[in-house]
């Protein structure tokens, strides 16, 4: 794990500078219809005026611009990613109530039950281990607080075969239907693209009424 922490960074120095100009591409087509469920029913349904936001692997702050574009409600937004490369192409993006930090997601510098939602688009399939990041957010949210995921699935033995060799390139490994499935505090998850895409709510819902 520890050598993956070295990778990604090095990986995304070379990819920072035609990251966003390329992201409506495959966002746009591919992961359209995920990406449109995000916006449309996961974000409006756990997001409020009070809500503290955190975003794992937020790369240039897409999501923080979304929330402004979208006009969705929150208090505060923290984006955490660990190439500087990619933080660094935030520009503009980082306005008032918001702030960024240089961080791996599987080790956040915050206390226990410090924020109402948690995000995390596209960035699941680089972890070797994706329910030790789950565990750490739950440690980070608070009672009712949700936990919102897309991430890049695998289907069968067609999209194994079609998606290996470029997953290897981008340092990104399987997450089945199966594992998701055994998350604690599980809400739904929703396919998309031929089951090649997922939008993934969880809740902490351990101190709840
Ligand atoms: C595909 S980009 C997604 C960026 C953004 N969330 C989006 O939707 O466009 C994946 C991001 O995850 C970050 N990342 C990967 N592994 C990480 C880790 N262990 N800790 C923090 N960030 C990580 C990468 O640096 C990269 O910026």
């Amino acid at each position: 794990m520890a050598s993956h922490l070295i990778r990604i960074p090095r990986l995304y120095r070379r990819i920072a500078p035609f990251y966003a100009p390329l992201r409506p591409f495959w966002t746009g087509t591919a992961c359209r219809a995920a990406e449109r469920y995000f916006e449309s029913v996961a974000l409006p349904g756990a997001l409020t005026p009070q809500s503290e936001v955190l975003d794992l692997g937020c790369g240039p702050g897409v999501n923080l611009k979304r929330l402004r574009s979208l006009n969705l409600p929150f208090a505060h937004y923290i984006g955490a990613d660990l190439s500087s490369a990619m933080l660094a192409k935030r520009n503009g993006h980082s306005l008032a109530a918001s702030s960024f930090i240089l961080s791996d997601v599987h080790r956040l510098p915050f206390q226990a039950n410090s924020f109402d939602v948690i995000l995390s688009t596209w960035m699941f399939s680089h972890l070797i281990h994706p329910s030790l990041v789950v565990r750490e957010a739950r440690r980070l949210l608070r009672p009712g607080g949700w936990l919102i995921i897309t991430c890049f699935i695998r289907p069968g033995w067609l999209s194994d075969m079609l998606f290996r060799p470029v997953e290897r390139w981008f340092l990104m490994h399987d997450i089945s239907l199966n594992e998701i499935q055994d998350w604690p505090g599980l809400v739904d998850v929703k396919t998309f693209a031929w089951g090649c895409n997922a939008v993934v709510r969880l809740r902490n819902n351990e101190v709840l009424a």
